[in-house]
């Protein structure tokens, strides 16, 4: 595959997308999340050329091609892989000679999918490999993580590049990002399935309002005179109430009760309760919704739709919010039904034909072949 009489051949990397089962705005709150990687891939090739230039394309985009000693940002989808360039070279200042880098892609952007931290995490697990950095997993979720706060600039925690390494086919990935200590959890779902509905819409407000849902968790903390979020409890906060002030309250109100639903779906998925399960992720999105505020009238009124039908155990939105996807647990008789009616009335609501898949629990990052199927 990669070697043919001393000559490199272009060599090909997957990353997967992920869902997030439960537990969302916790992670850069030092709380617990419970993702899972997706069959949603972005494919990389790359093949070095020994000129010193970087080429990059996508899928009919403008090519974008710059010299490896000078990494600019530009404001567009060849930040997330310029980032990965960058930030080994900062760390190791590594020098790669040159390359032509093509992807494709079957994961949604914008989508709440996590389509960025695949398009990191395939690049860094392909130049680990191709130029034999020897980076460990936890340097690989870690650099890229990095490469998304300091060189694109948006202050996400480390679920997505975590999953985007670390998935597993069947398994969620229970994660405490306070000790970064991590547990497979069997999804075996038996006639349950996972649906993700993409509401196509990803309002612009996104980046910065996700950077300030940040700073305004910390302030709650802040004001409640702790240095985690993982010392504060329900009880703490009630008596605070008045102090806070109703945003920071209810900010912290999240994070808390979140927190708590994942501990919550643990013990529910060692029982493969998904009625229960189902509960907790309509609680979770009610939160998100009236507490920490990222959920918008299109993911509402998805979920607001699900939960009403036979079939569903539960929904939610998943990712950073604004729009993107929601994630729904149903009955496997019950799935064309369910589909057909929410993409029925969603359109009806506002005039846009919503994407709907079912998503399977899948490996992380790694090398594949060229015939990889999409
Ligand atoms: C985005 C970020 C993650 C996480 C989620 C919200 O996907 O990249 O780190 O904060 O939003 O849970």
């Amino acid at each position: 595959m990669y070697i043919a009489g001393g000559v490199e051949l272009k060599r090909y990397f997957v990353a997967p997308g992920r869902i997030n089962i439960i537990g969302e705005h916790t992670d850069y709150n030092e709380g617990f999340v419970m993702p899972a990687a997706i069959d949603k891939y972005v494919l990389l090739s790359i093949e070095k050329n020994g000129n010193g230039r970087i080429h990059l394309s996508s899928m009919g985009r403008e090519p974008v091609s710059f010299e490896e000693s000078v990494i600019e940002k530009t404001g567009d989808w060849s930040d997330y892989l310029k980032g990965i360039i960058w930030i080994l070279k900062n760390k190791l200042d590594a020098k790669f000679g040159g390359m032509d880098i093509d992807i494709r892609s079957s994961l949604p952007e914008g989508a709440g999918l996590s389509s960025s931290a695949a398009l990191e995490v395939a690049l860094i697990v392909a130049l680990n490999s191709v130029f034999d950095l020897k980076l460990s997993e936890t340097q690989l979720y870690n650099y890229a993580q990095e490469a998304e706060n300091d060189f694109v600039g948006v202050k996400c925690g480390i679920m997505d590049q975590f999953t985007a390494v670390m998935g597993r086919r069947n398994k969620a990935i229970f994660l405490d990002t306070l000790k970064m200590q991590y547990e497979y959890v069997p999804l075996e779902l038996g006639d349950y399935t996972l649906l993700v509905f993409d509401s196509k819409v990803h309002h612009s407000l996104s980046r910065g309002a996700y950077n300030s849902r940040r700073e305004e968790a910390r302030k709650a903390l802040e004001i409640l005179g702790r240095s985690s979020y993982r010392e504060v409890s329900m009880v703490d906060l009630f008596p605070n109430r008045g102090k806070m002030g109703d945003l920071y309250y209810r900010r912290a109100l999240h994070v808390v009760s979140e927190n708590m639903r994942v501990l919550e779906s643990m013990k529910i998925l060692s029982n493969s309760n998904f009625e229960n399960l189902g509960r907790l992720l309509i609680q979770s999105h009610e939160s998100l919704a009236l507490d920490y505020e990222v959920t918008c009238e299109e993911t509402d009124f998805i979920v607001d739709t699900l939960r009403e039908m036979k079939g569903v155990s539960g929904a939610r939105m998943i990712g950073a919010g604004f729009g993107g996807s929601v994630l729904a647990l149903c009955e496997k008789t019950e799935e064309k039904k369910i589909v057909e009616v929410v993409k029925t009335r969603y359109k009806e609501k506002f005039a846009i034909d919503i994407d709907c898949y079912e998503v399977r629990p899948s490996d992380g990052a790694r090398e594949v072949e060229a015939s990889f199927p999409l």
